[in-house]
C-alpha cells in the first residue's frame, strides 16, 4: 500500500506544491472565471488579492463539506464526530502558535492538555491549516489502535514523509509486509535469553561508575549525558559488535553524532507540529541534510565493512551462526543493501539509546527529590546483594520496590510520550471513550493521522486518581491499582501494547535495573546542582501563563518540577541533569 509511495524530499515538495495548487490556484481560477462571465475585470492589485481570498474561502468551504461528510459517515457507523479545536484565526493558526510556543517555552504537552480540556474530550481534531490531525489521550481509543483495531491503522504517509530522512525504511517507519519482515529478523535478537547476558551492561555500567567515582567530591556532572553514553556504548556493542567507547570522554568526536542525532529529532518534532504543510518551510533547503550526512559518516563505514566481510565469508563457503553474531552481522546475511541495513540499525539505536537514558535519568531525578524513596530502594538492594554483589536476572526480578520506582517513573515520564498512526482507506469507529468523559463511539475519517499520547493518559486523574501527577512508587503495591492495570492493558503503556509493542522491553528493563543497582550500591545521596541545572522559565517568571492556569491546583507536576522536561521524539531533560553524588559510606 504505502510501499509504492515515494517519500523522498523532492516528491514531498511536489506533493505540497500540488496541494497548494489545488487549494489556492484552482479556487482562484474559478473565481476569475465567474467574475469574467459576469463581465467583471479585476486590476492588478485586486486580481492578486483574489488568491488569498479564494484560498481561504475554498478551504473554509472544504472544511464545511468535510464536516458534513464526516457526520454522515459517523452516523452510518452509529458514532459521533470527534470534537474539533476551534481557534480564533483562520486555519487554527493561533492553535499552531500555541503548540509551538509550548514546545519552545512551556511544560511538556501542556498545550495539548488544555486543548483536550477546552473540547471536553480525550480525543480531538486539531485541524491545523485546514488539515485534519487527530490526537488522543483516551485509554480505550489507544487500546483499540494498538490492539483490536491494529489492522485498521498504520504509520501512514504523514509520519513517513516527516521521518523518512532519518528512519528511512527501518522498522519504526514501515508497515505491513516490510514491517513484519523487520520484526521477524529483529525478534530473536531481543529474546529474553539473549538480553539476559548482563555482562554487556555490567562492563559499561562499571565504566560509568568509575567516571562518577573519579569526579571531584563536591563537583556535579551531567548525569543524563553520562547515561546516554552508557546506553550508546552498550547498544553499539550489542548491535554492531563495536564499542563506540563514548564513556572515555576523550573521544568527543562522537559529540558530532550525538548532536546530529538530537538535532534531526528536534527537526522532526517541528515538522510534525506544522503538519502536512511542513515541506513549504523546506522548499529550497532540506534541513535534515547536514545531520543526515554526519550520522551516516559514523554508521556507514561499519555497515560497509560488515557487508564486505559477509561477502568474503560467502565466497569461502562460511556462514555466521545467528546465535553468536551481532545484529549487524546478521543483517548483512539478509541483504547487501547498505541503506537498508543502516536504516534498520539507526531505528534500533534510536529506540535503544534515548528511551533508556530518559528512564534512568528521571529515576535518579526522583531519587534526588524523594530521599525516602532512595533510602528504601537502597535498603532493598543492599539486603539482596550487599554493597558489591553482582546482580543476576533472578535477583533483579526480586527487587520489587525498585521495579515499582521504575514503573512509577515510566508512568509519569513515559520515554516515548506520543506515537503517530493513521487510518487507512477506510474510516474507523472507536469504541466508547474511557471513564474521563464516557463519550459514545467516535468516528475517524479515512487517511487521517492520529497521535496517541500515553504521556497524558498516564497522568489522567480520571484514570489514576487525584494524586495522578504525584510520584508515589507505593501505588504499585495497591491492589486497586494493580487490578485496574491488569483489567485495562492500556492505562499503562510505556512500551505500547499489541503487535507493534516494544521489542526491546526486556533489554531496557535489564539494562536500567542493572545500572541502578550498581549506582545505589556505590552512592547514597543524590542532589541537584542548582547552579547548573536549567530551571524552567516559569519558576523565574510566575507571570508566564503557558498553561499555569490548570496547574495551579498544587497537584500538577508543573508547579513542583525542578527540571525542565522536553521532548523531540523521546523525552529528555533540557540542559541535562546536573547532579552531585555522595559515595556510600564503607
Ligand atoms: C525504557 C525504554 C524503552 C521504552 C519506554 C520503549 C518504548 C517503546 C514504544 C512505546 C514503542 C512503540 C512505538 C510506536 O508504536 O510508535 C517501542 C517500539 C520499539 N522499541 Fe522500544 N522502548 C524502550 C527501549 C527499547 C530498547 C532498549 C530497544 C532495543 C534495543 C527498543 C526497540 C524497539 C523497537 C525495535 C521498536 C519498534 C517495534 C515495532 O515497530 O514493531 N526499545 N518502544
Amino acid at each position: 500500500m504505502g510501499q509504492s509511495y515515494d517519500y523522498s524530499i523532492q516528491s514531498v515538495r511536489l506533493r505540497v506544491l500540488g496541494d497548494l495548487f489545488r487549494g489556492c490556484v484552482i479556487p482562484a481560477g474559478v473565481i476569475f472565471l465567474a467574475l469574467r462571465l459576469a463581465g467583471i475585470r479585476l486590476g492588478f492589485i485586486s486580481g492578486a488579492l483574489v488568491f488569498p481570498v479564494a484560498a481561504l474561502t475554498g478551504s473554509y468551504l472544504l472544511s464545511v463539506y468535510r464536516d458534513h461528510v464526516d457526520a454522515r459517515e459517523a452516523n452510518k457507523l452509529g458514532a459521533i464526530t470527534v470534537p474539533r479545536v476551534k481557534g480564533n484565526l483562520p486555519g487554527n493558526l493561533d492553535v499552531l502558535f500555541r503548540l509551538l510556543r509550548n514546545q519552545e517555552r512551556g511544560y511538556m504537552m501542556d498545550a495539548f492538555s488544555e486543548l483536550y480540556k477546552e473540547c471536553n474530550s480525550t480525543t480531538v481534531n486539531l485541524r491545523i491549516l485546514w488539515t485534519d490531525k487527530y490526537i488522543t489521550m483516551d485509554s480505550e481509543h489507544i487500546k483499540y489502535i494498538y490492539n483490536a483495531g491494529f489492522s485498521k491503522f498504520w504509520r501512514g504517509h504523514t509520519q513517513k514523509e516527516i521521518v523518512e530522512c532519518f528512519l528511512g525504511t527501518g522498522i519504526l517507519n514501515r508497515d505491513d509486509d516490510e514491517w513484519k519482515t523487520h520484526r521477524m529478523i529483529a525478534r530473536p535478537f531481543f529474546a529474553s535469553d539473549r538480553v539476559s547476558h548482563l555482562d554487556l551492561f555490567e562492563r559499561h555500567a562499571q565504566k560509568a561508575m568509575s567516571v562518577m567515582l573519579n569526579t571531584d567530591p563536591g563537583d556535579s556532572l551531567d548525569f543524563e549525558d553520562l547515561v546516554a553514553r552508557f546506553t550508546v556504548d552498550a547498544a553499539s556493542e550489542f548491535l554492531f559488535g563495536e564499542n563506540l567507547n563514548t564513556l572515555s570522554y576523550g573521544k568527543d568526536g562522537f559529540n558530532s553524532f550525538t548532536n546530529a542525532f538530537m538535532a534531526i529529532q528536534a527537526l522532526i518534532r517541528k515538522r510534525s507540529t506544522v503538519g502536512d504543510w511542513w515541506p513549504l518551510l523546506e522548499l529550497f533547503k532540506d534541513k535534515s541534510e547536514g545531520h543526515k550526512r554526519t550520522i551516516r559518516s559514523w554508521v556507514d563505514p561499519l555497515v560497509v565493512r560488515a557487508v564486505r566481510i559477509q561477502k568474503e565469508m560467502k565466497e569461502k563457503g562460511q556462514s555466521v551462526n545467528p546465535d553468536d553474531c551481532t545484529f549487524l552481522e546478521y543483517l548483512a546475511t539478509t541483504t547487501q543493501d547498505v541503506e537498508v541495513i543502516r536504516d534498520q540499525l539507526l531505528n534500533i539505536l534510536l529506540a535503544a539509546r534515548d528511551t533508556t537514558t530518559a528512564l534512568v535519568s528521571h529515576v535518579v531525578y526522583f531519587f534526588a527529590e524523594h530521599p525516602d524513596v532512595l533510602k528504601k530502594a537502597r535498603e532493598e538492594i543492599l539486603e539482596a546483594l550487599g554493597p558489591e554483589g553482582t546482580p543476576t536476572v533472578e535477583n533483579m526480578r526480586g527487587l520489587k520496590y525498585l521495579r515499582a520506582v521504575l514503573n512509577e517513573t515510566l508512568r509519569l515520564f513515559s520515554p516515548l510520550p506520543g506515537s503517530l498512526r493513521g487510518t487507512r482507506d477506510q474510516g474507523v469507529a472507536f469504541p466508547r471513550s474511557d471513564a474521563t468523559h464516557n463519550s459514545p463511539p467516535m468516528y475517524v475519517p479515512p487517511r487521517t493521522p492520529i497521535a496517541t499520547m500515553p504521556y497524558l493518559m498516564q497522568r489522567n486523574k480520571a484514570l489514576w486518581g487525584p494524586d495522578a501527577e504525584e510520584f508515589k512508587p507505593d501505588r504499585w503495591f495497591d491492589p486497586e491499582v494493580l487490578k485496574t492495570v491488569a483489567a485495562n492493558s492500556s492505562v499503562f503503556v510505556p512500551f505500547a501494547s499489541g503487535p507493534r509493542s516494544c521489542i526491546g522491553q526486556n533489554y531496557a528493563l535489564n539494562e536500567a535495573t542493572l545500572f541502578l543497582v550498581r549506582l545505589l550500591q556505590r552512592f547514597e545521596e543524590f542532589t541537584i546542582d542548582e547552579r547548573k541545572q536549567l530551571s524552567p522559565p516559569w519558576t523565574k517568571d510566575p507571570t508566564i501563563d503557558m498553561g499555569l492556569k490548570h496547574s495551579r491546583g498544587g497537584t500538577s507536576r508543573k508547579g513542583i518540577e525542578r527540571i525542565w522536561p522536553g521532548f523531540t521524539i523521546v523525552i529528555h531533560i533540557r540542559g541535562g541533569l546536573w547532579m552531585r553524588f555522595k559515595k556510600a559510606s564503607e
